[in-house]
């Protein structure tokens, strides 16, 4: 993060930005507005996404959006708008790390409370240890909120998907993005050897588990729209020669609509339950994270649509399976996304990529729509 923020820096220095780290390790480049007469401070547009990753990640997920806001104030070569510029480069949107997403954009709309700064990783560091570790302020969290200069928030982001492929087209603008709800599964069994122990008299964590694990895909591919995901699985003790007896999964659930990531989520754990009780085990269930689905402002994506036509784009609103930061700085401003296309719908892999006019687009696109907002 030392060396992207570094980077950035660099970069957004070159374009005549003034540039700061908050406490939540959040990078914010500022572009003022042009001078102006009056006492009332100029409006703030906030252009931005995540420079955290997950694990063997691909090269655009988040640091594209960054990228890109900062080539947007390139292009305008000096010329300032009526209103102030802010870039910010999120610093913990995947929640990686501590389980729980969105830190750094959390921090914008002041929502990081003393439960998240208390949140441990598995190296039993809590989220205010590694902000001093970096050497910023847990205790100054509250001054990376947005202040009430706050006009908007743009994201441009890749899709992580098909659809853009499919249908052939460079960007797409997101009507809503889809509620996510995270939970971890532990199933608790009996340790026991792999040789002597007779199969009538286990209680395998690890069996119970696997079994789970297909319901769960079961319940996603007969629910129309949902899509769940066990991404990891840490099974102890973890030797070859021993029946688990304590088995840790990971569940990513997500739906556009609420009550159906909610009654999934239920019924899933019921299910699990079930397993559990006629394998012996028990059962611990301990929720991560809730996010409802959250519709972007239906003014910005009117002059995203705008935008698209004037600079010859055909427009395509679309709903968005991946999560954002957008989704939680929306409680603050209105907030929008522009995506651009995933080639083979590849993302949080390495193959990841964009398609270069793609980025051109985006960025004609952008630039239509800062001047159009400066306009007022
Ligand atoms: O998981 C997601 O939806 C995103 O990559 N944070
Ligand atoms: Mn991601
Ligand atoms: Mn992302």
């Amino acid at each position: 993060m030392r060396d992207v923020h570094a980077q950035l820096t660099e970069w957004m220095h070159r374009v005549g930005m003034d540039v700061r780290i908050d406490a939540a390790g959040n990078l914010r480049g500022v572009y003022s507005a042009s001078p102006s007469s009056s006492d009332a401070p100029a409006r703030r547009f906030f252009i931005g996404s995540h420079l955290d990753t997950v694990p063997h990640a691909g090269a655009f997920d988040g640091v594209l959006g960054v990228v890109l806001a900062v080539a947007l104030v390139d292009l305008l070569g000096g010329r300032r708008l009526g209103l102030t510029i802010e870039v910010i480069g999120f610093s913990d949107e995947e929640g990686t790390r501590f389980g729980v997403p969105f830190i750094g954009s959390r921090a914008l709309v002041g929502a990081v409370d003393h439960e998240l700064l208390e949140r441990r990783d598995a190296g039993n560091r809590r989220v205010s240890d590694v902000i001093r570790d970096y050497g910023l302020d847990p205790t100054r969290i509250a001054d990376a909120a947005a202040g009430d200069d706050a006009m908007g928030y743009l994201e441009f982001h890749i899709e992580q998907g098909p659809v853009l492929d499919d249908l052939g087209l460079s960007l797409g603008i997101v009507d809503v993005i889809a509620g996510q709800s995270r939970c971890d599964v532990v199933f608790v069994g009996a340790a026991g050897h792999a040789g002597t122990t007779p199969m009538a008299a286990r209680r395998d964590a690890l069996a119970g588990a696997a079994e789970w694990i297909g319901v769960v895909e079961r319940e996603a591919r007969t629910t129309p729209g949902l899509v769940a995901t066990v991404g990891r699985i840490e099974a102890q003790p973890g030797a070859a020669n021993v029946i688990a007896g304590h088995c840790r999964a990971t569940l990513d659930i997500r739906h556009a609509a609420d009550d159906v990531r909610v009654g999934a989520t239920s019924r899933l754990l019921g299910c699990a339950r079930d397993i559990a009780s006629r394998r012996g085990l028990q059962i611990i269930s301990e929720a991560q994270h809730d996010q409802a689905a959250v519709a972007m402002d239906s003014g910005m994506v009117a002059r995203l649509a705008d935008a698209m036509s004037r600079t010859d784009h055909p427009v395509h609103r679309m709903p968005c399976g991946a999560g954002h930061d957008a989704m939680i700085v929306a409680r603050r401003m209105p907030a929008a996304m522009l995506l651009l296309r995933s080639p083979g719908g590849i993302s949080h892999r390495p193959d990841e990529s964009v398609v270069e006019e793609d980025v051109a687009a985006a960025l004609g696109v952008g630039l239509e729509c800062l001047e159009e907002f400066a306009r007022g």
